[in-house]
């Protein structure tokens, strides 16, 4: 997009899918402050925006120059791809200029989602990012954290988590600047760690004593359904095969792609686990 069109777009609203999630409501609440109007997409949003009823997205889509497309549950899940090209046509054909996609680092099924936005008539920029920091204190990993004790399918295959702060800053480099158009920025924590390094830092941050057990995908999707009826069997199956996949070691290298975008280091594991357990959020 010029530098004109880009100043002309100024005002428009920017439409943030998954706008109340992790990086979504971080991203909403930069542009917020940069005086940006946003949008936010999704189920509880009004109007609602809900992948499963592509009857929502017009709506969501009306008045709209650019997007921040997060997929939920995951890039990777069943109908994820066939869900985001129909989004990315609706979105063209209703006058959306700039796309930006959250994507998932070693997940074959996210690179095609990467592959099928890359093919539209937009401005396009994919942050593939590492799992998240955050997964250990405002997601799945939180209760297990404050119970003492953490069993993941995680081996001792170490992992450059991404605080989710930094996906949010490449997110809005990306819907503000020119120079991200056509960029694929791999993300990553600037270094790796076990699984049982990143529980000891959370441990030494919150003076707790708490332990990280390795299993297998096949017992981690067990103990996901017995945990929680409300997921479907074949989901908790996806869930370990997704975990079992992406530690298989094609992950566990450090990437440049925040560096790249911001000029400046990603944030360490250590930082985030301190200013986590500030907040209180692992007190048993
Ligand atoms: N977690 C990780 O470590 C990680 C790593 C790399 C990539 N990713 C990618 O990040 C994306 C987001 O995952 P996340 O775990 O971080 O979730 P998240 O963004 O925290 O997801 C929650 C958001 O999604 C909305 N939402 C939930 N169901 C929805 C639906 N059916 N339709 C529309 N909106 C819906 C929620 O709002 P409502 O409840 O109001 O609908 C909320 O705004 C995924 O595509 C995943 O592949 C995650």
């Amino acid at each position: 997009m010029t530098e004109n069109l880009k100043a002309q777009t100024h005002d428009k609203t920017i439409l943030i899918l998954g706008g109340t999630g992790k990086t979504g409501r971080r991203v909403a609440d930069r542009l917020t402050a940069l005086g940006r109007p946003v949008r936010i997409g999704s189920r509880s949003a009004d109007p609602a925006f809900d992948w499963e009823e592509p009857g929502t997205w017009a709506g969501a889509l009306e008045g709209i120059d650019a997007v921040y497309v997060t997929y939920y549950p995951d890039l990777a899940a069943p109908g994820a791809s066939d869900a985001v090209r129909a989004f990315a046509d609706q979105a063209v054909a209703s006058g959306v200029r700039q796309l930006v996609l959250l994507s998932g680092r070693g997940e074959p099924e996210a690179q095609l989602c990467e592959e099928i936005v890359q093919s539209h008539p937009v401005d396009w920029t994919c942050v593939r990012a590492s799992l998240f920091m955050q997964n250990f204190d405002e997601y799945f990993l939180v209760d297990a954290v404050r119970g003492g004790v953490v069993a993941f399918p995680a081996g001792s295959t170490p992992e450059p988590f991404i605080d989710v702060d930094d996906i949010a800053d490449v997110v809005v480099a990306a819907l503000t600047e020119d120079r991200h158009a056509g960029q694929v920025y791999e993300v990553t924590g600037p270094r790796l760690l076990t699984f049982a390094e990143a529980i000891e830092a959370i441990s030494a941050a919150t003076g707790r004593d708490v332990r990280y057990v390795p299993i297998t995908p096949e017992e981690y999707a067990a103990a996901a359904a017995a945990e929680d009826p409300t997921i479907p069997p074949e989901f908790a199956t996806f869930l370990g095969d997704l975990f079992g996949t992406i530690f298989d070691g094609r992950n566990a290298h450090v990437t440049d792609g925040v560096e790249r975008a911001l000029g400046r280091p990603a944030r360490d594991f250590a930082d985030y686990a301190r200013r986590a357990a500030a907040t209180g959020v692992w007190s048993a």
